[in-house]
């Protein structure tokens, strides 16, 4: 199976993109499934299915699969149905917990569907399918960037959470619980919830084996040509290759077209094609495709299929592994300095360049320029060193305090 995120900032394109692509998978005879792990769902209104009369029928459905053409299914997670199956145990302690605090029962309900579960819930269901081979490709809508990002970190952090606090609290819970109960208000969670967790942990297991396989999992950062969303961009592109994720497309959608010649749009047209020569050169060797900013709206199987042809032109193959190696990886080095690899294939060996501008590392290579994003966590260490380690950059920072 192979799994297709699309992801960016908000409002980008990414239902449509998302869409446009799970409907070319479809009639390239794979069977798909298009996911929306975005909370506010848009997924059925970017296929129309309200002016099929079938709006209120998907709005109100189970969150379930739901054929929409032949080999091509969507699904909005429903996350009350979510918690209702899952996470019950959970949400009852703490809705209970936080009605202590003098909220209402809806308000304490509201409160205690936490950040993240959407994405939990929708990670479930792709180790499902993964399992038990449902799909040929699963394509993610998500949500706009920050939290696809929470999307991917997830399971890092569960399985941290499960290696280094779970057991200990539990034990430390099942002690003190008699205790607690009497001293109130708040009352320890039972011990059911803790077996929740473990089997939801279980539940997501593996996936970021899976996450991280360029072989199945591929992301694609949907983006315009403007400078604040392409800023956005880059930090995804950082973060995501640095939580171990390929990504192997950049979709710069919106892009004016030609047959706009009013010039009224002669001062945007030139900013976007600036900013064109950026996203390639900053992304490069990842590919950047284009799609034009439409007279409409992207609306429907004809709108998608207009998209869809522009993306993939002459009948290109969205789910073809294009990448298998990652941009960059950040690696802990010796001494406590950190490493950033960087691919460099195509580099001559010669004076090697390293400056840094801001949160980016800037290295030069002969005539190649690099500017590498670095997570919040190195943007305030110095770059050391930089070497070649065949077609590798290794640069290494250290912290200078
Ligand atoms: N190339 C295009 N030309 C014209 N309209 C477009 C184009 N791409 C998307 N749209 C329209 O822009 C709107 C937003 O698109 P879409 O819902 O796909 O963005 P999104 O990134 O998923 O938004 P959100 O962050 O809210 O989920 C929709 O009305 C869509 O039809
Ligand atoms: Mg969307």
């Amino acid at each position: 199976m192979r799994i297709l995120l699309y992801s960016g900032k908000g409002g980008v394109g990414k239902t449509s993109v998302a869409a446009a692509t799970g409907l070319r998978l479809a009639q390239l005879g794979y069977r798909t499934l298009v996911m929306s792990v975005d909370p506010a769902h848009s997924l059925g209104d970017s296929f129309d299915l309200s002016s099929q009369g079938d709006a209120a029928l998907f709005h109100g459905s189970t969150g379930e699969p739901r054929a929409i053409r032949d080999k091509l299914w969507i699904q909005e997670v429903n996350i009350q149905r979510e918690i209702k199956r899952h996470w019950k145990e959970i949400s009852s302690y703490v809705t209970s917990a936080l009605r202590t605090t003098g909220l209402n029962d809806v308000e304490a309900e509201e409160m205690a569907i936490f950040p993240g579960m959407e994405e939990l819930s929708a990670m479930m269901y792709v180790n499902q399918y993964l399992r038990e081979k449902t799909y040929d490709v699963v394509v993610l809508d998500c949500a706009p960037t920050a939290e696809s990002l929470r999307f991917i970190s997830l399971p890092t952090t569960l399985d941290w959470y499960m290696k280094h606090v779970f057991t200990l609290q539990r034990r430390v819970m099942k002690a003190v619980r008699p205790l607690l109960n009497t001293l109130g208000p708040i009352e320890a969670p039972p011990d059911s919830y803790f077996g929740n967790i473990q089997s939801l942990f279980q539940k997501i297991e593996g996936i970021d084996t899976v996450l991280e396989d360029p072989n199945v999992t591929s992301v694609r950062l949907v983006t315009n040509a403007e400078r604040m969303v392409l800023r956005e961009t880059q930090r995804a592109f950082v973060y995501f290759s640095l939580h171990g994720l390929c990504v192997d497309g950049i979709i710069v959608n919106r892009v004016l077209p030609d047959e706009v010649t009013d010039s009224f749009f002669d001062g945007r047209r030139a900013a976007q094609q600036q900013i064109l020569g950026e996203i390639e050169s900053y992304f490069a060797p990842v590919p950047v495709s284009k799609a034009p900013l439409f007279q409409n709206e992207v609306l429907g199987e004809a709108g998608l299929t207009r998209l869809a042809e522009q993306l993939y032109r002459d009948g290109a193959d969205p789910a073809k592994i294009t990448r298998t190696d990652k941009a960059y990886e950040f690696a802990a080095g010796s001494n406590g300095a950190f490493e950033v690899r960087v691919r460099m294939p195509f580099v001559q060996k010669g004076e090697i360049g390293l400056f840094k501008k801001n949160d980016e590392l800037v290295v030069e290579i002969g005539t190649i320029r690099r500017h590498i994003g670095l997570p919040t966590t190195m943007s305030a260490m110095t770059p050391s060193k930089a070497r070649m380690e065949r077609d590798m950059l290794v640069v290494e920072l250290r912290n200078t305090a």
